[in-house]
């Protein structure tokens, strides 16, 4: 296998987080193939009981289970990977942990069935993030021998509005438990977090309110846990092609097209109607240029953030593993893995 420096060598933990809709399920499952390419082994995982990895990937609902549901392709020089997923349910994750710490392996369906674990993750909302999150630090660590089992998993996160609160887990618990094996476990979570092997990633896509809620929660990540969790790339979604010049892009920007021009060369290529349809394609342009100089204003907005940036392309007909792989192409180009 041929080492090849990434922007992000030494992270085993890929957060991913973003304002809802922008593609964050799609980036996650697109970032996990990259990653697993050179025949690695990559956990996917998601924590919000959306069955959102299986819609990508098209296949059944995930159960509370790593199961493989993709390889990445393999090339000339590197050999393919794997990529596992999981669908990371609080309840079974409480159980997990009751019979960690407490050997309470049986009591686990007496537990269920008097809704004791619905109550206890109801109650405390804290419980429940630090229940996922702890599963996302156990994955990331877990060996077989001296050797990690994962060499690198990804979370699709809850959306920027949520991340902060979801990742702070010590805060979080404190008033729940001071002492005891919760406590324990949610420092030692929290460690695994706030580690150079997190780093947490934000998916946007060029319009005001989703870099906003970027840029916000960029900043937020400096006041969690202990001193700061480490702030990953900027995925831009869906992005365009360019199709005007810059000279084109102004003149249709100032809505000074000329459509005298236009009529003429629609009439030329045998249109009928050139005159009302020169006017039409001429809005458009204005339309189409003012897009795109306002996702420039929103491309220097998130350069200011000074985080690494990767383009993904609008991917035409919908995704599917073959857009998912082009994404994730995209991804391995630009040195995200
Ligand atoms: N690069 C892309 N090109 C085309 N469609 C995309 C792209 N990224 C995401 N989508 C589509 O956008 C929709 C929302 O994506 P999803 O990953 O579910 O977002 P989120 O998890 O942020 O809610 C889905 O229909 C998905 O297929
Ligand atoms: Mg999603």
């Amino acid at each position: 296998m041929s080492a090849r420096d990434t922007d992000w060598e030494g992270v085993r933990l890929h957060v991913v987080t973003g304002k809802g809709g922008t593609g964050k399920t799609t980036v996650a499952a697109a970032l996990a193939l990259a990653l697993a390419s050179g025949g690695k082994r990559v956990l996917l995982m998601e924590v919000e009981g959306r069955q959102g990895i299986a819609q990508v990937f098209d296949c059944p609902p995930l159960p509370y289970a790593e199961r493989k549901v993709a390889v990445a392709p393999s090339t000339a020089t590197q050999p393919g990977g794997e990529v596992f997923a999981l669908a990371a349910d609080p309840e079974q994750a409480l159980l997990e942990y009751l019979e960690m710490f407490y050997n309470l392996r049986h009591a686990g369906t007496a537990l269920t069935k008097l809704g004791v674990v619905d109550f206890a993750t109801t109650i405390a909302p804290g419980l429940r993030d630090v229940l996922l999150t702890g599963k996302a630090a156990e994955a990331t660590r877990r060996r077989e021998g001296t050797r990690h089992v994962y060499d690198a998993v990804v979370m699709d996160a809850p959306p920027t509005g949520r991340i902060g609160r979801f990742l702070n887990v010590t805060a979080e618990v404190s008033g729940l438990a001071r002492v005891g094996p919760t406590r324990g476990h949610a420092d030692t979570v929290q460690k695994v977090i706030s580690s150079p092997e997190t780093a947490v990633h934000f998916v946007t896509v060029l319009e005001e309110m989703p870099v906003q809620e970027t840029l916000d929660g960029i900043a937020e990540l400096a006041g969690l846990g202990d001193g700061g969790l480490q702030a990953g790339g900027i995925m831009i979604n869906m992005v365009h092609p360019l199709v005007l010049s810059p000279d084109q892009l102004r003149t249709a920007a100032s809505g000074s097209v000329d459509e005298d021009e236009l009529a003429m060369e629609l009439k030329a290529a045998g249109l009928e109607d050139s005159r009302r349809l020169a006017a039409d394609l001429a809005a458009e342009l204005t339309d189409h240029a003012r897009t795109v100089t306002g996702q420039r204003a929103q491309r220097r907005r998130l350069a200011g953030a000074g985080q690494p940036r990767y383009d993904l392309p609008m991917i035409a007909d919908g995704i599917d593993l073959a857009g998912l792989y082009r994404l994730a192409a995209a991804l391995r180009d630009q040195g995200a893995a």
